[in-house]
């Protein structure tokens, strides 16, 4: 006679294998699903009355509900289709190893816990680290993003240059370009506003050296404590990489820890192309690097790389009583030493079963694919009238926009590429968002996905032209569009 719990086994164990078949054909045929998939009010009201039950529910019922309710209701950010924000680049292979490490769930802290585990997340931290050219001095982590990413290393930057009495002294060089979590993590580990100098960029959108060494210098002269500077390889807006021989020879000059945030561009180190841009990096003392942005991983893989291994053991390690039996010796050093976690996934492991079965060198392809849909994306904009190519192709990110024939004032102009971006990312075909740019609305294209064709790319620019032509815009936008002036005016 089986029990309750065998029959409930077996009855998961079907649902899995069911639901393994669908997702495997719904990623083959993902092309043909809308982008954007917004959960119906019904639907959300529905949710919102659930409650937890004190009695279970089959688990049958429970899981074609979550499916229909849940996650039929998402943005497919691996879409091919998918340009906002930096869109997921997740594989199936990664899936797999998700599914896998899920599985057997290792307590990935610790040698103890899982040596082979470690071994391949240290061997692929290892392999990261001299992509980036770093000595063998150097370590690091995987974490669940690029925010912690900088936060690890921000915080070893603070205890590796700076006293408990100088902290409230000390300033830190951002540039307008450089992601919100940087600044998140100042604030999580004690900066004030006022100690973060946002410095200007150049028509590129890179950090400017002039302004920033005479930031530094007048920083020094007042008696404030330049302690780190942060470069961007790969900024989210534009894709542009900060000059980093540059910002090393500050760093050296006047003892500044340099951090690059690399959560979206570091992957470029992979392509033979594209690595050239990011020369430099390897003067660096930290590093952030998302493989979950182009390194085709679901989500919570991103590793934090530092120069030396030492300085995240310093700010991180704490030996307490009870940990002491699964310490591999007093002076051996676990992954609980290198960051906040203890109780850690091992994200390492669909790493290495994608890349193991991949292989590098069609790991630098999907980089240089990236590049290239960006590349064509621009040459296709640049030949039709009305737009204007805000910020050019650069590592897999470009911004446009629509400027309509006529007297159009700057804020029509602004609302005008609002609404095409609302009107594409609505249609289901394609998604695309807005960000500014010298203070301009425009639209921002991220093509990293190494299944956007070069169809998809000439299919969205067409949708795009006709939702923005003129002579469509009445149509379109329901706006009051003059024949003379062929100008559209926001509601
Ligand atoms: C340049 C850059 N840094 C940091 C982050 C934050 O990474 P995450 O969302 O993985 O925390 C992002 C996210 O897009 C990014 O583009």
């Amino acid at each position: 006679m089986k029990t309750n719990t065998e029959i409930q086994n077996a009855q998961i164990g079907t649902l899995i294998q069911e639901f393994t078949g669908q997702a495997v054909a719904f990623y083959d045929g993902m092309k043909e699903q809308p982008v954007c998939r917004p959960a119906k009010e019904a639907t959300l009201e529905h949710l919102e009355k659930q409650t937890i039950p004190a009695e279970g529910r089959p688990v049958q019922e429970v899981y074609s509900e979550m499916l229909r309710d849940i996650y039929s209701n998402t943005i497919l950010g691996q879409h091919p289709r998918s340009f906002s924000c930096v869109p997921s680049t997740s594989s199936l292979l990664s899936w797999m190893g998700d599914v896998m490490t899920g599985f057997y769930n290792p307590h990935a802290s610790c040698q103890v816990n899982g040596p082979a585990a470690e071994m391949v997340e240290k061997k692929l931290i290892n392999w990261m680290c001299s992509l980036a050219g770093y000595p063998k001095t150097s370590g690091g982590l995987f974490v669940s993003g690029g925010s912690m990413a900088n936060l690890t290393a921000l915080t070893a930057a603070r205890d590796q240059k700076l006293t408990y009495e100088e902290r409230s002294r000390a300033v830190i060089y951002v540039s307008g370009q450089t992601h919100a979590s940087v600044a998140k993590g100042l604030h999580i580990i004690g900066f004030r506003k006022d100690q973060i100098r946002v410095i200007p960029v150049d028509s590129l959108f890179r950090m400017d050296i002039t302004a920033l060494r005479a930031a530094i210098l007048n920083d020094r002269e007042e008696g404030r404590i330049p302690f780190a500077i942060i470069a961007s390889a790969g900024t989210t807006n534009t894709g542009s990489v900060d000059p980093m021989h540059d910002i090393a020879s500050l760093c050296k000059e006047f003892d500044i820890w340099m951090h690059v945030d690399g959560a979206f561009g570091a992957s470029a180190l992979l392509s033979e192309k594209y690595r050239e841009k990011l020369s430099g990096i390897e003067y660096s003392d930290s590093m952030s690097w998302d493989a979950h942005k182009w390194m085709l991983q679901t989500y919570s893989c991103s590793a934090v790389l530092v120069r030396k291994e030492s300085t995240l053991v310093h700010s991180f390690a704490a030996h307490p009583e009870y940990l002491k039996d699964a310490e591999t010796s007093e002076e051996g050093v676990e992954f609980w030493d290198l960051g906040p976690e203890l109780t850690r996934p091992a994200r390492g492991l669909k790493l290495w079963l994608t890349l193991q079965t991949m292989g590098s060198r069609a790991m630098g392809e999907v980089i240089d694919h990236g590049c290239a849909m960006a590349e064509l994306t621009e040459e296709l904009l640049q030949k039709t009238p009305g737009w204007e190519i805000i910020s050019p192709a650069q590592l897999g990110v470009i911004n446009f926009r629509y400027v309509p024939h006529g007297n159009t004032t700057p804020a029509e102009i602004d609302a005008y590429n609002q609404e095409i971006s609302r009107k594409i990312t609505e249609s289901g075909f394609a998604q695309i968002y807005t960000t500014e740019l010298n203070g301009q609305k425009v639209l921002r294209m991220c093509t990293i996905n190494p299944r956007t064709t070069e169809k998809d790319i000439c299919d969205t620019v067409n949708l795009l032209k006709q939702l923005a032509s003129d002579e469509n815009a009445e149509a379109v936008f329901g706006a009051k569009t003059q024949k003379e002036e062929r100008c559209w005016h926001s509601a």
